[in-house]
């Protein structure tokens, strides 16, 4: 059976409540034909209730951007799982680059957000990638080794997990990985999870690729092996350009 495609759109600090719900209310008008792809909405915390209420009864899902791994507490600022899932949040970004480089987040945070998360039956989206010197040094796989092994230590439920490959260098800057190297980087990836898993688990675990994703080069990244969507960030935030990239992704579901 073909896996389901993600197309996965991360707002990161854009659109006020009112912007993601009139947003939302066009693109759910356009997307009433697409039903193989999975597509989702992670907007800012403040948008998180109500566009839960407007997604209702169409196909598309609702993620957040981060949480705490503590149910409750004294931790200004922060937002746990429980909060998340009793309003019907069903996906959550982890350990995204911004996070990881603005605001000092941690693998060890990361693997207990996962854990956190998969408690409360929440599927945690499980970004990694190397920056550009990184990769100009040759240790791209070591740094997504490094990673993977600390944001996936203790979890047994693997398949529950979406992992989202977005190359630092490739993130609002114009510049996509290719294909050659998405295919070599997602081959490894599903390699190191057969090793701390099986080849089973392995290959139910969907990946995904962001990083300057746009409607021109679309096509090209889905036909990409071992491609299963998108985490998107720009183009998430215009009509056109995200309707283009799912319909295109659904075209080859
Ligand atoms: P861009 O699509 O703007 O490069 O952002 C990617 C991203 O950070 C998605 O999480």
């Amino acid at each position: 059976m073909k896996k389901q495609k993600y197309v996965i759109g991360n707002w990161k600090m854009y659109k006020t409540l009112s912007e993601g719900l009139s947003f939302v209310d066009e693109m759910t008008k356009l997307l009433l034909d697409v039903d193989r792809t999975k597509v989702i909405f992670c907007p800012p915390y403040t948008a998180l209730f109500e566009m839960k209420k407007q997604l209702n009864g169409t196909t598309c899902e609702l993620g957040a951007q981060n949480c705490h791994w503590e149910n409750s507490g004294a931790f200004t600022g922060e937002v746990s799982c429980s909060m998340l899932s009793e309003l019907g949040v069903q996906y959550v970004i982890l350990g995204h680059s911004e996070r990881r480089h603005c605001f000092g987040e941690k693998d060890e945070w990361i693997n207990k957000k996962i854990q956190a998360l998969l408690a409360y039956k929440l599927v945690p989206i499980f970004c990694i990638g190397e920056t550009l010197e990184e990769m100009e040094s040759g240790s791209t796989k070591d740094v997504l080794e490094h990673q993977i092994e600390s944001g996936l230590r203790d979890i047994s439920n693997v398949g529950n997990v979406i992992v989202a490959y977005e190359p630092v260098w490739a993130i609002g800057t114009g510049l996509n990985a290719d294909s050659i190297q998405i295919e070599r980087v997602h081959k490894f990836i599903r390699k190191k999870i057969e090793k701390l898993y099986s080849i089973r688990e392995s290959e139910n675990v969907s990946i995904l690729y962001g990083g300057s994703v746009n409607p021109q080069n679309v096509e090209s990244l889905i036909l990409t092996q071992g491609v299963d969507g998108f985490l998107i960030g720009g183009a998430s935030l215009k009509t056109e350009s995200f309707y283009h990239i799912i319909k295109t992704v659904e075209q080859y579901s």
